[in-house]
């Protein structure tokens, strides 16, 4: 399926498709997203068909203004009005109860919903038009890099979407903050753009910060011997120190590896033999804008190894730092 720009008579054919339960690709601010009507059933499951991802991971509803929580929310609380009115649009999602008509597919067989009003004019065109929730997780295979362009959700899923909106690059770049609301405290779910303290400023108090079960489950995939899944290039991807880099680079040359590099530093010596160089923003927002297309573009390069010099350990860093765990394996120390 060839993208297609996100004109009005693109978006009108959009809503027409949406209507009819098929799958709609669009921009989102923070990745494309594979879209499908989310009160329809029959629509969702096409989703996690064309994905490959499994029935249990629930799909965030994409809404065209604050007031439609009600339509998909039991209950509003107060923090989700807060934070809403604070980050919508925006790349913020939030879990809250779910009323009793939104299906099961959606959520995974749970008996919460995440929400969120995307801050992008294509986005938000195709939902004021389609007038519903829109259920989208990001337009990638399971387990791969979300796309940050329409040509990436092509080479993910080709014809298994029927309409591939074009509006430009993502300007967040990685997936969505998540903040689960639906119990006592707030917990963070999923780092991203919008940070822990700026939600805790908002909200006038903590928030829990929760080891995801996709972190969990890399870490134990992380062991000797196997392959990292999640958000993963194809192309074996390490990570490590910037105190280690220049050790590590040497001895990969040494054991004749094609190396492709992301790293912020400017200064690497001698670099004719080193591979393909990318070089990354020095500030967290604009890295994390080239993340996941620097690590598309070196993964199609049939290199041995992506080697990433990870970034600092800061707040500021966290989504991107979440992100890059789940794409690469730490390297081991003992070369380093
Ligand atoms: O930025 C984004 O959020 C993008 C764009 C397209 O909006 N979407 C996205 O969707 O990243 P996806 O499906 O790739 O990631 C959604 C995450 C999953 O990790 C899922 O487990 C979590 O949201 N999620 C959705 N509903 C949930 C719920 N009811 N309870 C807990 N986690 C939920
Ligand atoms: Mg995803």
């Amino acid at each position: 399926m060839n993208p297609i720009f996100a004109n009005d008579a693109a978006i009108e054919r959009a809503v027409d498709l949406l209507r009819q339960g098929r799958l709609v690709a669009f921009p989102t601010e923070t990745v494309y997203g594979l879209g499908a009507d989310a009160s329809n059933p029959d629509a969702v499951r096409r989703i996690f068909l064309a994905k490959g991802r499994p029935v249990d991971h629930p799909l965030i509803v994409h809404i065209p203004n604050v007031a439609s929580l009600d339509a998909w929310a039991l209950s509003v609380p107060e923090a989700a009005q807060q934070l809403a009115a604070h980050f919508w649009p925006g790349p913020l999602a939030l879990i809250l109860k779910k009323r009793q008509e939104v299906p099961l597919e959606v959520t995974g067989g749970q008996d919460t919903v995440g929400l969120r009003m995307p801050d992008h004019p294509v986005a938000l065109r195709l939902l004021q038009a389609f007038g519903g929730g829109v259920a989208a997780p990001s337009a990638n295979r399971f387990c791969r890099i979300s796309p940050t362009l329409a040509i990436h959700v092509q080479e993910e899923l080709g014809d298994a979407v029927d309409m591939i909106l074009d509006g430009g690059a993502c300007q967040v770049g990685v997936e969505s903050t998540i903040v689960d609301l639906s119990g006592a405290q707030a917990k963070l779910l999923r780092p991203g753009h919008i940070t822990l303290d700026q939600i805790e400023a908002v909200l006038q108090t903590k928030v829990l910060l929760t080891p995801q079960v996709e972190q969990l489950d890399a870490m134990q995939i992380r062991a000797p011997g196997m392959m990292a899944v999640h958000y993963a290039p194809t192309t074996p991807a390490l990570s490590c120190t910037t105190a280690s880099l220049s050790t590590i680079i040497a001895g990969l040359i040494k054991q004749g590896k094609k190396i492709g590099l992301l790293t912020s530093h400017t200064h690497l010596g001698n670099e004719s033999n080193l591979g393909i160089v990318i070089r990354m923003p020095k500030q967290a927002d604009a890295y994390a804008r080239v993340l996941y297309s620097s690590l598309r573009e070196l993964d199609s390069l049939h290199l041995d190894i992506i080697l990433v010099e990870l970034p600092p350990q800061t707040e500021a860093w966290r989504a991107i730092n979440d992100r890059l765990a789940k794409a690469t394996r730490v390297y081991p120390n003992v070369l380093g």
